[in-house]
């Protein structure tokens, strides 16, 4: 007997960590805008379920107000949701005039769920109409470094996203790891050895790190990061 499908979804074209970003091409708030237009920065792609409503406004109030962080960091920021683009303009307007502050981010309007059919933002678990709380941190070379999903019920952190994008810039740049709860300044965690001769070196050079034992140490980035 046939199982039935949802074919709105196939599993195959998912995004996956460390593969490359699903392209899109898409009418935002600041124009048409292409997966490729952000190449050589670093992209935070995330949806919202529906404009005027107050936890997602919460949302657009946070990430304006961590927008100079993420500038700071070479980070794009790229909301969407599956509303039209006059929604999406009454709505940053009404935020400016609700609460003085200007959306500076473009924002997709994703009516014909192009764009969230391809990253898998609706989990029709939740509802087949709106976008989940999805994001997805794309590197500047197009490449899907970190995703989250958070229920329609809960705003996220936005210190948690711009946490999420030092710790990945910080591994990238000095080939570490980055412990639980880290933040920028704190220890870093040393590769683990992946032979047993490396793994006597580690011990043996234990001076130069914080040794644990042989898989577990860390150390503090200097200004030049050795
Ligand atoms: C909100 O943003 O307030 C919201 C949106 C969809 C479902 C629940 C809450």
């Amino acid at each position: 007997m046939e199982t039935e499908r949802n074919t709105s979804q196939p599993a195959t074209s998912l995004p996956r960590l460390g593969q490359p970003a699903p392209m899109f091409e898409a009418v935002t708030t600041h124009g048409v805008l292409k997966l490729e237009d952000f190449k050589g920065s670093w992209l935070v792609l995330f949806s919202h379920p529906a404009d005027f409503t107050p936890v997602c406004t919460t949302e657009f109030l946070g990430f304006t107000q961590l927008y100079p962080e993420f500038k700071k960091r070479n980070v794009a920021l790229l909301g969407l949701s599956i509303d039209s683009i006059y929604a999406h303009i009454a709505w940053v307007r009404n935020i400016e005039e609700k609460f003085g502050v200007k959306v500076p981010f473009p924002v997709i309007a994703d009516l014909n769920k192009e764009v969230a059919t391809a990253y898998g933002m609706i989990m029709p678990g939740e509802s087949k109409t709106e976008t989940s709380r999805c994001v997805f941190v794309i590197d500047p070379e197009g490449i899907v470094r970190a995703m989250i999903y958070y229920p329609l019920t809960t705003g996220r952190n936005m210190n948690e996203i711009v946490r999420l994008i030092d710790a990945l810039q910080t591994a990238d740049k000095y080939k570490v790891a980055t412990p639980a709860n880290w933040q920028p300044g704190d220890k870093v965690i040393v590769p683990t050895p992946n032979t047993q001769e490396m793994a006597e070196e580690r011990v043996a050079k234990k001076g130069e790190y914080e040794l644990v034992d042989w898989y577990f140490s860390k150390k503090t980035l200097s200004k030049t990061g050795v």
